[in-house]
């Protein structure tokens, strides 16, 4: 009997196929948009631009905020590519099963999507002094700690039908794409102070930001940068063979700096002022995150754009 992941699935991807003119039907490439980049649908081209919403697809997880239902937007980016795009999508840390936040990947490969971008903009906090606030970091590693203490989306039955009991993450961030995104960053125009790096993204479930000691130890154990989304998914399109790429924004720095102790001599003098804004530095915060957003979505939706064209149309 088929499993129920892969049942389910095909329920999405069959109504997906029915409801889609045919020369939509297999997308190449699906980009999942961060709240940053819901935009790069506006660069889809008009012409075949179709949008399906979330609540019509059968099995398909809600995102809980109200007013921020998503949407697939199937259609043609670069000259000819056809993609698929995921504007607005579910986090773990709303409540929902790792399970559901990795389902619409499974959806995704039956329609016969071969290359996964994930996600733009996805928010994270610098850890390596390198990355800087508003610097993308391209991802070429990470660490799942959850999935370490048993909260794995591919924990349960094997779905035999996309992959393998134990698959391999040892390549998981496919290399040759990397080395193009390379070369496209070197193409495009971009605000001049941004910098794009590789480096290692440390998963956590959220929603509270990291503490000063959670920060330093996810640098020692080799972290450049921490977010709340993108590992899971990533799991689930490599079980089934897709290519993955996957971009963090840097939205703030994450501290380092160990908090200030209640005995340190050379604050008996502070005001209550003093120590607040002392503790203040550094802080993150949603607004900062969000507006980090705003600034890079225009160079990420360039980024995308070039990469299509480079390694799909060449
Ligand atoms: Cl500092 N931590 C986490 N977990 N997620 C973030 C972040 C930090 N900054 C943006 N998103």
């Amino acid at each position: 009997a088929p499993s129920t992941t892969f049942s389910k699935a095909k329920d999405a991807a069959n109504y997906l196929q029915h409801t889609l003119d045919p020369k939509l039907q297999k997308p190449r490439v699906a980009i999942v948009c961060g709240s940053g980049l819901g935009t790069l649908a506006d660069a889809v081209h008009e012409q075949a631009k179709t949008a399906i919403d979330y609540s019509s697809i059968p099995h398909f997880p809600l995102p809980t905020v109200q007013g921020h239902a998503g949407k697939l937007v199937f259609g043609f980016l670069g000259s000819e590519t056809p993609v698929v795009l995921m504007v607005g999508r579910i986090h773990y840390y709303e409540g929902h099963s790792v399970e559901d936040v990795t389902f619409y990947v499974r959806v995704l490969k039956l329609l016969g999507v071969e290359t996964i971008i994930c996600k733009l903009t996805n928010a994270a906090g610098g850890l390596n002094p390198e990355h800087a606030v508003g610097d993308i970091t391209l991802l070429n590693d990470h660490i799942f700690l959850a999935g370490f203490a048993g909260l794995h989306p591919l924990r349960g039955p094997n779905a035999d039908e996309f992959g393998v009991r134990f698959p391999s993450l040892s390549d998981a961030y496919d290399l040759n794409l990397r080395r193009q995104v390379h070369a496209a960053w070197q193409k495009i125009e971009k605000a001049d102070k941004r910098r794009l790096h590789e480096g290692v993204y440390a998963f956590v479930s959220g929603p509270s930001y990291e503490t000063r000691a959670e920060c330093r130890m996810l640098r020692q154990l080799g972290a450049d940068v921490v977010g709340m989304s993108t590992v899971p998914e990533i799991i689930v399109a490599r079980h089934s063979g897709m290519r993955v790429l996957a971009f963090s924004l840097v939205t703030n720095n994450a501290v380092l700096t160990p908090v200030p102790r209640g005995d340190d001599h050379l604050l008996q003098s502070s005001t209550t002022s003093d120590l607040d804004a002392i503790l203040e530095e550094g802080k993150a915060n949603h607004e900062e995150v969000l507006e980090a957003g705003r600034l890079a979505a225009q160079d990420m939706q360039r980024l995308v754009v070039q990469i299509i064209t480079d390694v799909f149309e060449n």
